[in-house]
């Protein structure tokens, strides 16, 4: 019988033990991904044991603490803490999330920390995210218009303004996009969920006047159609948006202007 496994410089091997620190009265390990591309070595799991009792509630104050008092040597990206930047979008004990707005308290047992995953890593926790950034700027994220710019803004009815709830609040992390199958396999053609909802919160705004354009860009077996609807990305996203439903959205105007 066929047997499939990872080449041997792709897996991941045993890393260090950091102990807890003297006197700890509430110690939980976390278990981080750690790798270095540039180096000889295969990815390893360090484990680290954090007193819950001196540090803040969330994963990423975890994070945090061991970067500054542990290992500076981990990387990882985080900016806001609040959950609106983005950044610190990391799989977390199976799940694609954000670690700030991630209790420690809701995880059971050892947390396990990985990078997003199907991406190039650049370091530990930090993915390449070059190529959905290629992505994202080729559907062109900004209001288009053709007639001339008013003296004041461009209106907008409360109704219409509404229709742009649950597009405007994405924060770009990638949640979705990486845990989609679709996505996993098709990542180089396929634009992916992330980037679909970013479209369509244009195509969906009253003000923009390229929404034909924008349509006929998405008008492809890859970049849009690769959508199989497993509604991993909705299941998954940290803001509890729902792209599946904006790409849902974009093949029905896709079908109305036939
Ligand atoms: S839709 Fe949700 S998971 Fe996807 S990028 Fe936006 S905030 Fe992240
Ligand atoms: S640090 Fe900004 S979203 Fe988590």
């Amino acid at each position: 019988m066929a047997q499939f496994r990872l080449p041997p410089n792709a897996r991941i091997a045993k890393g260090k033990a950091w102990p807890a620190p003297d006197a700890a009265k509430k110690p939980r390990r976390f278990r981080i991904y750690r790798y270095d591309p540039d180096g000889e070595d295969n990815p390893r799991l360090d484990t680290y044991t954090v007193d819950l009792d001196d540090c803040g509630p969330m994963v990423l104050d975890a994070l945090i603490k061991i970067k500054n008092e542990v290992d500076s040597t981990l990387a990882f990206r985080r900016s806001c803490r609040e959950g609106v930047c983005g950044s610190c979008a990391f799989n977390i004990g199976g799940t694609n999330t954000l670690a700030c707005t991630s209790f420690i308290a809701d995880y059971r047992g050892d947390i396990a920390i990985y990078p997003l995953p199907h991406l190039p890593v650049v370091k530990d926790l930090v993915p390449d995210l070059t190529q959905a950034y290629a992505q994202l700027a080729s559907v062109e994220p900004w209001l288009k218009t053709r007639t001339p710019a008013p003296e004041r803004e461009r209106l907008q009815s409360p109704e219409d303004r509404e229709k742009l709830d649950g597009l405007w609040e994405c924060v770009l992390c990638f949640s979705c996009s990486t845990s989609c199958p679709s996505y996993w396999w098709n990542g180089e053609r396929y634009l992916g969920p992330a980037v679909l909802l970013q479209a369509y919160r244009w195509i969906a705004d009253s003000r923009d006047e390229y929404t034909g354009e924008r349509l006929d860009d998405l008008e492809d077996p890859f970049r849009l159609y690769r959508c199989h609807t497993i509604m991993n990305c909705t299941n998954t996203c940290p803001k509890h948006l729902n792209p599946a439903k904006a790409i849902a959205e974009t093949k029905k105007l896709m079908v109305a202007r036939q």
